[in-house]
């Protein structure tokens, strides 16, 4: 059943192009996004002015990527938060809310009581899940399902992968409906239609790219991701598939969090793994490397392709082909879970099954 593979996380990695694959059929042409499951509630997406993401986890990570890119490309204003967080606030829905619900599982118990009190209270909730008949596509008023195949590893990586490619497709289908489906977004459905070509032109080398580079790395006790931007979304996750399967301690800052306070850690023993694409925020997140340089911290670069600027300051890099600045999570997201994986693999521990943890979280 692992077809080969030694561990179900790899073999899931490994379909990361098919899922893309299956995540677009039939939702894009020409540059245009067709989200068919929110067709009847399009009137709403036009002309809302609240919406709210709630997710866990590895789900939260690509929220925060569907919340930058609906304020960059459909000027509009979300707000995100945790669901364990989320249904302890005293937020105000009203008929004019979008709850957007992410959950692979489709079971996670936060998730599901956000979105109760959401629905309760009037807000139109869509669920972004890949359990067909789960839960809390049950209990939504539209479901998008990510059609990514069942996944065993408890660590997701193919279904964050889907995740950020049809929330993607969301946003650009709801920046379209209020009229801002310009040649720039184009451009990027385009590109995002030929993410599994670049994915399968990605998966033929980094699985030997990261393993060396775990070989250099798998013994320290601690690592910290740091990101600006896009890039802060893949710190997150980095971090999280690190301390997940490796149970190395992995924190997450937004790059320039730094200087006040997380710094003052960082010194020979304790790398860096820097989000660095070439993007509009990247000469700052340079800066922030070079402080970390300065206490004798290794740094580690997942940076565009040939970009020497970043190759000049760090130790070790890992290059990724140059996109657009939104899909830079998506192409980054390979990289980091296998770097998580062969890391776990050399301390010894069986990715599949982490300690303490569970695929779905279905207890608060
Ligand atoms: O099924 P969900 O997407 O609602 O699950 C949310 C989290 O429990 C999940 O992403 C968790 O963080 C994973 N172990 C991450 O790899």
């Amino acid at each position: 059943e692992k077809g080969g593979y030694p561990h179900f996380m790899l073999k899931e990695i490994f379909e990361e192009p098919q899922v893309i694959r299956n995540a677009i059929t039939g939702r894009v042409k020409n540059g245009k996004t067709i989200i068919a499951e929110l067709e009847s509630i399009a009137d709403k997406l036009k002309t809302t002015r609240n919406v709210q993401v709630v997710a866990c986890g590895t789900s939260y990570h690509a929220g925060l990527v569907f919340k930058r890119f609906l304020e960059e490309y459909a000027a509009l204003n979300v707000e995100i938060d945790v669901a364990s967080e989320f249904r302890y606030r005293k937020i105000k829905f009203d008929e004019d809310t979008i709850v957007v619900a992410i959950s692979q599982s489709g079971e996670t118990a936060d998730t599901l009581e956000g979105i109760r009190i959401a629905k309760a209270r009037g807000a139109t909730i869509i669920a972004v899940t890949n359990v067909v008949g789960s839960t809390i596509s049950r209990e939504s008023h539209a479901v998008v399902y990510l059609n990514a195949g069942p996944e065993i590893g408890v660590a997701a990586t193919k279904t964050y992968v889907s995740q950020l490619t049809v929330l993607l497709l969301i946003a650009s289908y709801i920046a379209q409906l209020r009229g801002f489906g310009d040649k720039k977004l184009m451009q990027i459905v385009n590109e995002i239609e030929g993410m599994p070509t670049i994915f399968e032109s990605i998966l033929a080398t980094s699985n030997d790219l990261t393993r060396e580079l775990a070989k250099e790395y798998f013994d320290y006790i601690h690592f910290m991701y740091i990101g600006r931007g896009y890039g802060y979304p893949s710190a997150l996750e980095g971090a999280l598939k690190l301390k997940e399967i490796s149970y190395i301690h992995a924190s997450a800052y937004q790059a320039g969090e730094l200087k006040h306070g997380p710094i003052a850690l960082l010194d020979r023993k304790f790398p860096v793994f820097a989000i660095v694409p070439d993007d509009s925020l990247k000469t700052k997140t340079l800066s922030n490397i070079m402080e970390t340089r300065a206490r004798d911290a290794k740094v580690v670069a997942i940076c565009t392709e040939g970009d020497q600027a970043v190759a000049r300051i760090v130790n070790s890099r890992i290059e990724v082909p140059k996109v657009s600045e939104p899909l830079y999570p998506l192409v980054m997201s390979p990289y980091l879970q296998l770097f998580a994986y062969h890391v776990a693999v050399m301390r010894g521990h069986d990715p599949d099954k982490p300690r303490n943890l569970a695929k779905s979280v279905t207890v608060e």
